[in-house]
């Protein structure tokens, strides 16, 4: 996976002023992530937050746009493209996120610290959840025949640490 970066785009603005409020209030990490998926769900971004060639993916697995980076550091905007059958490695997060789906539908399964499936949810265009380590092992996959994307805000500064993945368990 690339990561590539784009300047701030507009229809973010609303977002990314909800999203500091939301941080701004310093709660706990899962509601935190509860209070971000709400401001998620109300300003979710269209497809054409990222570019027309953005949005078209990679035959060499899922691509990732950061589309801010918070000043002090402290949450990340990015978009995720995801061609048919694209798929994550199993694993859980560093922090705090909430992520919707704008395009497309995302298959999630959630699995247990020995890696039981506890569930899968297919999440469609509007779809938005917020989720907090600990708890959180993942793998998402486009089950579907379109390209997927959707928009992922974490609670650090992706690009300082290079990702905001915590472990993969695969
Ligand atoms: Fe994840």
């Amino acid at each position: 996976m690339i990561a590539t970066r784009t300047r701030p785009v507009s229809q973010l603005t609303h977002l990314v002023a909800g999203v500091r409020t939301a941080v701004e209030r310093h709660a706990d990490w899962s509601e935190t992530a509860d209070l971000v998926a709400a401001q998620l769900r109300r300003h979710l971004p269209t497809p054409d937050v990222l570019t027309a060639e953005q949005r078209l993916g990679s035959p060499d697995g899922y691509r990732s746009h950061t589309l801010h980076v918070e000043p002090d550091g402290s949450f990340s905007i990015i978009g995720l493209v995801w061609r048919p059958g694209q798929v994550t490695r199993i694993h859980d997060h560093m922090t705090w996120c909430a992520f919707g789906v704008i395009q497309g539908v995302e298959h999630e399964d959630l699995f247990d610290a020995d890696l039981n499936v506890l569930g899968g949810s297919d999440n469609h265009v509007g779809d938005v959840s917020g989720f907090a380590p600990p708890g959180d092992i993942h793998r998402v996959h486009n089950t579907a025949d379109t390209t997927a994307i959707s928009i992922h805000v974490y609670g650090t500064d992706v690009t300082r640490i290079g990702s905001s993945v915590r472990r993969y368990y695969d």
